[in-house]
Order: C-alpha cells, then structure tokens, then sequence
C-alpha cells in the first residue's frame, strides 16, 4: 500500500523538485532579463530603453551617466546642473532629441547656465545651429540683428541672435552674460523668417548622438536577450533567461533547464 501511493506520486514528485528547481537556479537571472526588458514610461509616450536607466530600471539596466528622471511626465536628464527633456528618441541612430528644462518656454530662466554636454556620452549631430542670448546688455549689440526683451525674473533684459556678434559682448563689458542653445537649424531658419518664436524654436529642441556601441545591445536584443551593465567588471551584459553572458545569449538549451537534469538526478 505504501509503496504503491509512492509509487503513483512519484510523476507528480518529479515533476513538483524539477520546477521548483528550475525556478530557484534562474530566478535571479529571470529577474535582470525581465526588470531591463521594461522601458521607462514618464506618461507622455516616450518610452526609454537601453542605455538609459532610472525610474523603474534599476543601474544595471543602463549605463553611467544615463540616469532619467521623470518631471511633469517627462523624462529629464542631468548634465551640469541642466535638466535635458527627452522629446524624442531614435533607437537605430542612437540619438534624443533633447530641450533644456530651464528654458522650457521661456527665455529668462532664474539662472544663467552655459549649454555643457558631457561629449564622453553625446555628441552634437549636424543640422544645428547655436542661438546666443546675452543678458543685462546696456546698449544694442553692434554689428548684431538681434532682437530684445525685458525679462522680469531678474530686472533683466534679453537680447537674442541666431549669428554670433564680430566681438563678444561678455568679455568687451556690454553685457553680463552670455548663454548659446543650439536647436535645428531648420527651426533657426524659420525664426530669422519670422515663421516661429524663438520659445518654439527653443522647444523644438537639438538632436544628440549616444555615444555607445549600438551594435552590441542589437546582437544581445537579437538573440532573445536584454541589455545591461556588468556592475563588476563596468562592461557589457546580455541578461538572458537562463542567465548573463558578455554579449549574447547562446545556450540552445535554457540553461536552467539543463542543469537542473542532473541535480534531480543526485536528489533521488
Ligand atoms: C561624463 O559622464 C561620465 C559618465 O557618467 C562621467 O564619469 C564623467 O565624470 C562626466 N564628465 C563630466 C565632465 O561631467
Ligand atoms: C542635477 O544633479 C545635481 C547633482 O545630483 C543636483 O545638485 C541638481 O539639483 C540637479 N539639477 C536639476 C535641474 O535637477
Ligand atoms: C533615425 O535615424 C536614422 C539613422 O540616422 C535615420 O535614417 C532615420 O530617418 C531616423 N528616423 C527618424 C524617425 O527620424
Ligand atoms: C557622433 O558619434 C558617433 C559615434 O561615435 C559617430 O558615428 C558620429 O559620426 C558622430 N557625429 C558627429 C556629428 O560627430
Ligand atoms: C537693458 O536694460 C538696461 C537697464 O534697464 C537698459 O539701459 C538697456 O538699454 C537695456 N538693453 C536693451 C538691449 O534693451
Ligand atoms: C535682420 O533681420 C531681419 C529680419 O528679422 C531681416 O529682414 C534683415 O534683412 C536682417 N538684416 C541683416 C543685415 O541681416
Ligand atoms: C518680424 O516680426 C517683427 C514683429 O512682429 C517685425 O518687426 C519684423 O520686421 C519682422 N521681420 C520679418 C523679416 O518679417
Ligand atoms: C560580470 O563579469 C564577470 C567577469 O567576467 C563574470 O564572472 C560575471 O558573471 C558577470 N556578471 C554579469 C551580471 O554579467
Ligand atoms: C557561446 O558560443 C561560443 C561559440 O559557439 C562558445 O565557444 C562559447 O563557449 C559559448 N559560451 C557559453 C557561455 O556558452
């Protein structure tokens, strides 16, 4: 009787050890591939996968210097001090289309901050052109067609250009400082036209390249995997579901499953 009730348990035995088994050992991986397969989503449709991390994908999910944040449903990055809105990605350039947080529809923000990207993780793409605002200027800045405004955040005034003056205005004592935005030259084009705003043109923002190897998050992605961040060793990491491999998932077999054979074996 006894042996018998082993007996007709026995599949459901095997069956209960080799699944629990098989979670144990791939949990941890599971959990990396699944936690970096999800993109940020700040609620104003712009979704932000690899390398960027933050929110809701933890530091392996990305790279140093890629942390998104979310501001009023947008999804912000810091450099220097400036917040940058993501307004737009493009995942086969790499790029983002980018507008500074501070001059987000105006032009006099409470501080005066120089654009200041980190070139170890972006670069400038063409099609850019830098609009100059000087501020506190006493007089009209020679040999410039610019346009000018008060600005009541610091009893201040603006003057604005899409070309740069023959002389620096800062540094000849005209004005007290200066800041250059870059935004598509599309957009500079149409202001010089009066077809746009200058904030329109400003929010319209400028494109960045993502200085990363592109390729190597594709290979991974294409075998099933998602990319991440070796935090050890600070390289590349394709979590798969059986687990981490330096750049792609190539176990045939989910390797959970093939390991789990054998300790099943040594159980009974
Ligand atoms: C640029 O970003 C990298 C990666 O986060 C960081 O190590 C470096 O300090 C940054 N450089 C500057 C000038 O902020
Ligand atoms: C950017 O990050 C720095 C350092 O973490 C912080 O002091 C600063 O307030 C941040 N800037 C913005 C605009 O959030
Ligand atoms: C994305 O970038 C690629 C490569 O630079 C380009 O060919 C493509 O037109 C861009 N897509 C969009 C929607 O801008
Ligand atoms: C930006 O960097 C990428 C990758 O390093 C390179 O292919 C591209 O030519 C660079 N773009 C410019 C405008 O320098
Ligand atoms: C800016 O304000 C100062 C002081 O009010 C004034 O003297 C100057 O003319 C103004 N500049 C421009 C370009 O409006
Ligand atoms: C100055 O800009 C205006 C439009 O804002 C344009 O009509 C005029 O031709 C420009 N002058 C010069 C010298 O560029
Ligand atoms: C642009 O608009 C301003 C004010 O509306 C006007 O003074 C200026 O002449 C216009 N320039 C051109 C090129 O139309
Ligand atoms: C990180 O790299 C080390 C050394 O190559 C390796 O042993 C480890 O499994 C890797 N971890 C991840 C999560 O990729
Ligand atoms: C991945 O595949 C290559 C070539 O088929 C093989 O040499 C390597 O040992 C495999 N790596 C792992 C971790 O299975």
């Amino acid at each position: 009787m006894h042996t018998l009730l082993l007996q007709s348990l026995f599949p459901l035995l095997l069956i209960t050890s080799f699944l629990l088994i098989n979670v144990e050992l791939s949990l941890s991986q599971y959990e990396q591939h699944t936690n970096c397969n999800e993109d940020i989503n700040c609620g104003g449709g712009i979704s932000l996968s690899y390398p960027f991390w933050g929110v809701n994908r933890a530091n392996y999910c990305g790279l140093p210097g890629f942390e998104v944040k979310c501001v009023d449903n947008a999804p912000m990055i810091n450099m220097s001090n400036i917040n940058y809105r993501i307004l737009k990605t493009n995942s086969s350039a790499p790029s983002v289309t980018v507008a500074r947080q501070d001059y987000w529809q105006t032009i006099c923000p409470q501080t005066y901050e120089n654009t200041n990207i980190n070139f170890s993780l972006f670069n400038y793409t063409s099609g850019l052109t830098n609009l100059n605002f000087y501020y506190g200027c006493s007089t009209s800045i020679p040999g410039l067609n610019s346009s000018s405004q008060s600005c009541d955040t610091n009893n201040d005034n603006v003057t604005y250009a899409t070309r740069s003056p023959p002389s620096d205005p800062v540094s000849n004592g005209i004005c007290t400082t200066g800041v250059s935005i870059p935004v598509f030259t599309t957009a500079a084009v149409a202001l010089e036209a009066n077809r746009t705003t200058i904030e329109e043109a400003l929010d319209g923002g400028f494109e960045l390249g993502l200085q990363i190897d592109n390729g190597q998050c594709n290979t991974c992605v294409g075998s099933g995997g998602t990319c991440g961040l070796n935090t050890t060793t600070g390289g590349f990491s394709c979590f798969c579901l059986d687990q981490a491999y330096a750049s792609v998932c190539n176990a045939t077999v989910p390797g959970a499953l093939g390991m789990s054979v054998p300790s099943l074996v040594i159980l009974l």
